[in-house]
C-alpha cells in the first residue's frame, strides 16, 4: 500500500467558530497510478493535499505513506518525509523570485543533500523542455514556462507522490494542456502516484480514477 488515509478529520477555528472541512475521509492507493479529485470550491481539496503533503496535520485519523505513519511524526521528521516523498505543484507557481530557473530546481536537491544537484536540476529542466531557459529569472519567463520550472522542481528529487493543485488553473487552455501532458508523462515514467486536484472534468478523465470531494469525504465516481 503506497497511501492509506483512514478516517481523517480536519477543521479550522476562526473567531472562535469551528469550521469542519473534512470528516471521516478515507482513501487507499495500492500501486502507482493517477487519481483526480473534483469538488466545488471550498470543499476542502487543497486542505486534503496539505495533509498528504505534511504541510498541515489532521485533527483526527491516520495517514500512512509507504508504511510511515506521518500523523505521528515530529516536525523535523515531517520535513524529512516531505522532502523525500512529496513533489508539489501549485496553481500559483511559488518560484523564488531572486533565483534563476536552474537555482529554483536545485533548491530541494540541495536541501536533500543529493549528489550533483546542478546536473540533476539541469536534467529535470531538459525533461520539461526548458534547458535553454536555465539562467532566466521567473520574471523573464512566461506563465507556462514558470509552471514547467515548478514541475521540474517537483520531479527532480524523484518523489513517490506528486500532488498537483489545479496546476493548469492559471494557464491558457493550450499551455495548460501541454503542462498537464508533461506531468502525466513524467509520473508514468517514474511510476509515481499523481494526485491531481482539478475543476476540469476532461482532464480528470485522463486519470486512472476519479474521486469527488463532497460532504467532507472522498467518493469514487
Ligand atoms: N487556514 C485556514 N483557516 C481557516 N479556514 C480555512 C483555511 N484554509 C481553508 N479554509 C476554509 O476551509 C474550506 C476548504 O478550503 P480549501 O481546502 O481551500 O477548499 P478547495 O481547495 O476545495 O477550494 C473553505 O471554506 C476555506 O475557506
Ligand atoms: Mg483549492
Amino acid at each position: 500500500m503506497i497511501l492509506e488515509v483512514d478516517k481523517v478529520v480536519k477543521g479550522y477555528t476562526q473567531a472562535s467558530k469551528k469550521l469542519d472541512v473534512l470528516d471521516g475521509l478515507d482513501l487507499q492507493i495500492e500501486r502507482p497510478k493517477s487519481i483526480a479529485i473534483l469538488g466545488k470550491s471550498g470543499s476542502g481539496k487543497s486542505t486534503f493535499l496539505s495533509l498528504l503533503g505534511g504541510l498541515d496535520r489532521p485533527d483526527e485519523g491516520k495517514i500512512v505513506v509507504n508504511g510511515q505513519n506521518i500523523t505521528a511524526m515530529k516536525e523535523s521528521e515531517l520535513a524529512k518525509y516531505r522532502a523525500e516523498n512529496i513533489g508539489i505543484v501549485f496553481q500559483q507557481f511559488h518560484l523564488m523570485k531572486t533565483f534563476t530557473a536552474l537555482e529554483n530546481v536545485m533548491l530541494p536537491l540541495e536541501i536533500l543533500k543529493k549528489e550533483n544537484p546542478r546536473e540533476k536540476a539541469m536534467k529535470a529542466l531538459e525533461q520539461v523542455g526548458l534547458a535553454d531557459r536555465a539562467n532566466h529569472f521567473p520574471h523573464q519567463l512566461s506563465g507556462g514556462e514558470c509552471q514547467r520550472v515548478a514541475v521540474a522542481r517537483a520531479i527532480a528529487p524523484e518523489p513517490k507522490i506528486i500532488l498537483a493543485d489545479e496546476p493548469s488553473g492559471n494557464l491558457d487552455t493550450e499551455t495548460g494542456e501541454s503542462v498537464m501532458n508533461m506531468i502525466f508523462e513524467l509520473c508514468q515514467r517514474r511510476e509515481s502516484v499523481l494526485i491531481l486536484v482539478t475543476h476540469d472534468t476532461d482532464l480528470a478523465r485522463s486519470c486512472d480514477q476519479i474521486y469527488e470531494l463532497s460532504s467532507k469525504k472522498l467518493k469514487a465516481i
